[in-house]
């Protein structure tokens, strides 16, 4: 967390370094990154790609079909990325947070980020 001092915001304006930093701490304490940010092989072993941050599951991994589990108290399956999950609802790859119009949220109004972080991406207001 900074230390630096800096001037207040004018009476209602919006402090965006503050949101900034209110945005990362959410999403470093919420963990985002474990599963939205693919991994790399670090010199402690696994970590997230920062250079690939929140971009959601790689386009150039391709996965095979999922394995099917026996019946029994197991019931989810994970790519080695974290990346994609597979279960009985079918399959899912992360989504791509990045604020990109094309890839991306970006095309979003914060209303309907906020929406579908709230209630799922097939909640109302979601196109
Ligand atoms: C345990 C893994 C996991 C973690 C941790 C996780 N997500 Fe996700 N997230 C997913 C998966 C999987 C999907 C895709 C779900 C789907 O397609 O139905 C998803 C979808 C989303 C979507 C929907 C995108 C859309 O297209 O509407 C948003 C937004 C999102 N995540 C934000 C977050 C944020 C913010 C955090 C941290 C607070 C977070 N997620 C943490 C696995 C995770």
């Amino acid at each position: 967390m900074a230390t630096r001092s800096r001037p207040a915001p004018p009476e209602g304006a919006i402090d965006l370094e503050s949101l900034v930093e209110r945005g990362r701490y959410l999403v470093t304490a919420m963990a985002c990154n474990d599963c939205h940010t693919p991994p790399r092989t670090g010199a402690a072993g696994p970590e997230p790609d920062i250079t690939r941050m929140l971009s959601g599951h790689p386009q150039s991994l391709a996965m095979p079909p999922a394995p099917r589990l026996p019946k029994g108290p197991w019931l989810v399956v994970v790519g080695a990325t974290n990346t994609a999950w597979a279960g009985p609802w079918g399959l899912s790859y992360t989504a791509n947070l990045i604020s990109d119009k094309e890839t991306g949220p970006g095309s979003r109004s914060e209303e309907e980020f906020t929406t579908a972080l709230r209630f799922g991406p097939e909640s109302p207001g979601r196109e």
